[in-house]
């Protein structure tokens, strides 16, 4: 059966049929993926009763996993549900139990409703992301989709000249901060140091340029902090307008599948006291965007 993509938005996002993710893929069914992912950004693949393992074999069609040395996350190693290669990104703590709602872990996560690009606050920030729906809410939890491409050729000469060669710090500190939740140890300040990315990229095959942005910025390099952060809200504000989003309404076993270079996602609200198990995996992106003052993974 052919891959087909039907569009589900004015400007981007599709959802895919002729595609079983538990199944090897062909190199022309790969292709047909990767070029839809190119024009579409978002594609969401129905009916996929997946196993973890199979989750990671099917990522792995399109390039390498994610890994990084520094931590991206207050859970700690030991307190893991999931094994290796896929990320947690449900409401239970280790033993399947609802997170308590002070929870610092659930605090962390929280911050993950606010608008952000996938490991932007790393040195080589992710290509895509790959989340699984297996167990979801009755009400809320969407997740929701801005096309940062549309969102770059919108803005006037002006702002697009302004923008061109700006740089701006990414951590997870400052997303954490946007919530109010200061309190991390010296530790996981330091693995959450800043790091440096365009404000402006190139996707690599199409050459279509968007705005790299996500709630991770809190700085432009060589601005002041409040004239930095207050440009970088006025560019979210624009950027996540209703003609540039998608709202994904999750259906059990969908996939949804985004390229970090050119959207922004945030998630919605949920029900706490209801179960939602969505796991992710992640593709690493190619290399560092830019030279990074201390990079280390
Ligand atoms: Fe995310």
């Amino acid at each position: 059966m052919p891959v087909t993509i039907r569009p589900l938005h004015p400007v981007f996002a599709g959802e895919v049929a002729g595609v079983d993710c538990r199944r090897p893929l062909d190199r022309g069914a790969v292709a047909a993926i990767e070029a839809g992912m190119d024009e579409y950004a978002v594609l969401v693949f129905r009916d996929q009763q997946l196993t973890d393992d199979e989750q990671i074999a099917f990522t792995r069609h399109f390039g390498e996993l994610e890994h990084n040395s520094r931590a991206g996350h207050v859970r700690k190693p030991e307190d893991h549900r999931l094994g290796p290669g896929i990320a947690d990104f449900s409401n239970l703590d280790k033993s399947g139990a609802l997170m308590s709602p002070e929870d610092r872990v659930w605090f962390f996560k929280l911050a993950d409703r606010l608008w952000h690009s996938d490991s932007s606050f790393r040195p080589v920030p992710a290509k895509y992301s790959l989340l699984s729906g297996r167990v979801l809410p009755s009400w809320g939890a969407n997740t929701e989709f801005a096309d940062m491409r549309a969102a770059y050729d919108a803005l006037d000469d002006r702002t697009k000249a302004e923008v061109e060669d700006l740089v701006c710090e990414h951590s997870l500190i400052h997303s954490r901060e946007a919530i109010g939740f200061t309190e991390l140890t010296p530790e996981e300040i330091e693995a959450f140091r800043p790091v440096e990315q365009p404000l402006v990229r190139t996707h690599p095959v199409t050459g279509r340029r968007s705005l790299f942005l996500a709630a991770h910025a809190g700085a432009i390099v060589g601005w002041t902090i409040p004239e930095g952060r207050m440009f970088l809200r006025d560019l979210t504000e624009h950027a996540t307008k209703r003609e540039f989003v998608y709202s994904h309404a999750w259906q059990p076993h969908d996939l949804v599948v985004w390229d970090n270079r050119q959207t922004m996602h945030r998630a919605r609200r949920f029900d706490a006291n209801e179960v939602r198990d969505v796991r992710r995996t992640t593709l690493g992106g190619d290399g560092p965007l830019i030279e990074q003052p201390a990079y280390d993974g």
